[in-house]
């Protein structure tokens, strides 16, 4: 797994988009504290037990750092921000059958923007996954030697 690097200063506008998803009944929203638990625990079912462990610690933050797409009621996305590490963007992740229809790029869009509130000119998209999409959505560019990450020799559940 490697970074990217994004540049924060010229973000596509994603309105148009969110008022089309919206009309297919998916809105999208910062989350609060009474959506903790329901999260994070569709988080590991969904996708991992490191995942949901960085969503916790999105609910650890004011306001939370964390953006979830929903319909009916249901969360069908997420996008995280500074869980892990200051500036990184991540992890992310959109259900199976919502994907495609634009969700990751409104989710991705919003937490970048939310880094570019806080001051920052660049963010970090931290181990990637899927760099095609981060460099068409964005144009996130891959960090040379950054396969050695903070992310490297994570502990294991079974280890
Ligand atoms: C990556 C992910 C969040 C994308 O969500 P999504 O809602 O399907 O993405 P979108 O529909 O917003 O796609 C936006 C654009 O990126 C393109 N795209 C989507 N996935 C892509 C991929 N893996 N590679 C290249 N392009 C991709 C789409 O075609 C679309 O292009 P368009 O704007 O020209 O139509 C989703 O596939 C996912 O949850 N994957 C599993 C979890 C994961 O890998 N998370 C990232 C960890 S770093």
């Amino acid at each position: 797994m490697q970074d990217m690097l994004v540049r924060l200063t010229d973000l596509p506008h994603t309105r148009e988009l969110e008022e089309s998803l919206a009309k297919q009944g998916v809105v999208f929203r910062r989350p609060i504290a009474p959506e903790k638990r329901i999260l994070v625990e569709w988080t590991k079912a969904n996708f991992s037990d490191y995942w949901a462990s960085e969503m916790d610690v999105a609910f650890s933050h004011h306001p939370v750092t964390c953006f979830v797409a929903q319909s009916e009621g249901q969360p069908v996305g997420f996008s995280c921000y500074e869980t892990t590490s200051k500036n990184f963007f991540g992890p992310t992740g959109v259900l199976p059958a919502y994907r495609g229809i634009g969700i990751g790029k409104v989710l991705l869009i919003k937490a970048l923007m939310s880094l570019r509130a806080l001051g920052y000119a660049y963010a970090v998209i931290g181990g990637v996954g899927p760099a095609a999409y981060y460099q068409k959505v964005v144009g996130a560019v891959i960090i040379e030697g950054s396969g050695r990450s903070v992310y490297q020799d994570l502990l294991r559940k079974d280890g």
